[in-house]
């Protein structure tokens, strides 16, 4: 690995085979990372990203034990089942469902990266796993901060600029000025909210504007869940369209290589009996 780029919002990237190919991570901190991240934990079976409202309704239909999830300016849109609010995705509401999902920037996001190499879905939740996880791979990686509205937003650039702190550990990376800024950025409200790291990251969502946004719009239960660090040490990944957990992944391609061996054990039988 010889350096994490950051762009510090998803608007830079103008053509999704920009990231062909790239190791990826995304970040909507508030929320639909960290939303997505409690869903598949409670027992989701997949959640499937949508660049648009009317694409979601649409692979809805096809879609069988599914729920239509996600907002617009921060609200459930009209005739979804859910909207983006980590406490609605509790068990009995997720469990064995398929998530068809549509949010204003994190899913356009996580869209653009569908050529990419490895995509990983990032927030304080989840930081170190993903560290873990980034570290395992040792390739160049770029960090994809969703914003806001194609607006730099404070959140997603502080936990870019965590991330790189922890993957610069003992490393000798390239970094450009967001990466130098990004970096700085954590650092200094390290230093300045002189409280836990949990009361640092819930102090700095009480000073973001979408977080205020989200609390004047009632929802500042969901600053405090986003802001519990490495409460969900997950790593879900986004693969051939849908999100899911890396081991969910891992369990699917071991089935597949199981009936592989029994088809293939099935045929010689076969062979033998002719
Ligand atoms: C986004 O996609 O920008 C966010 O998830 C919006 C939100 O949930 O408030």
């Amino acid at each position: 690995m010889k350096s994490i780029n950051i762009l510090l919002t998803q608007s830079l990237v103008q053509d999704d085979l920009v990231l062909k190919d790239k190791n990826v991570i995304i970040l909507d901190v508030l929320r639909a990372t960290t939303t997505m991240t409690v869903a598949l934990a409670n027992g989701a079976r997949e959640i499937i990203p949508t660049e648009s409202i009317a694409t979601a309704v649409r692979v809805a239909k096809g879609s069988k034990n599914s729920l239509l999830c996600g907002e617009r300016n921060g609200k459930i849109v009209d005739g979804f089942g859910l909207g983006n609010s980590p406490l609605e995705y509790t068990p009995e509401v997720v469990k064995d469902k398929a998530l068809i999902f549509s949010t204003t920037n994190g899913t356009l996001a996580i869209i653009k990266s569908k050529f990419a190499k490895n995509c990983v879905l990032a927030s304080f939740l989840n930081i170190s796993a993903v560290v873990d996880y980034v570290n395992s791979i040792d390739e160049d990686f770029t960090i994809i901060c969703s914003g806001k509205l194609n607006d730099f937003c404070l959140e997603d650039a502080v936990c870019a600029g965590m991330l790189l702190n922890k993957l610069s550990a003992g490393r000798e990376l390239e970094m450009k000025d967001s990466e130098i800024a990004a970096m700085n950025l954590c650092n200094d409200l390290a230093m300045l909210l002189n409280v836990p790291s949990q009361e640092k990251i819930l102090r700095l969502f009480n000073i973001s504007e979408h977080g205020k946004y989200l609390s004047s719009i009632g929802f500042e239960k969901d600053l405090e869940i986003a802001s519990k660090l490495d409460s969900y040490p997950y790593i879900p990944l986004f693969r051939n369209g849908v999100v899911k957990f890396k081991e969910m992944f891992e369990g699917e391609s071991s089935q597949k290589s199981k009936m592989k061996r029994v088809n293939i054990g099935v045929k010689k039988e076969e062979v033998k009996e002719k």
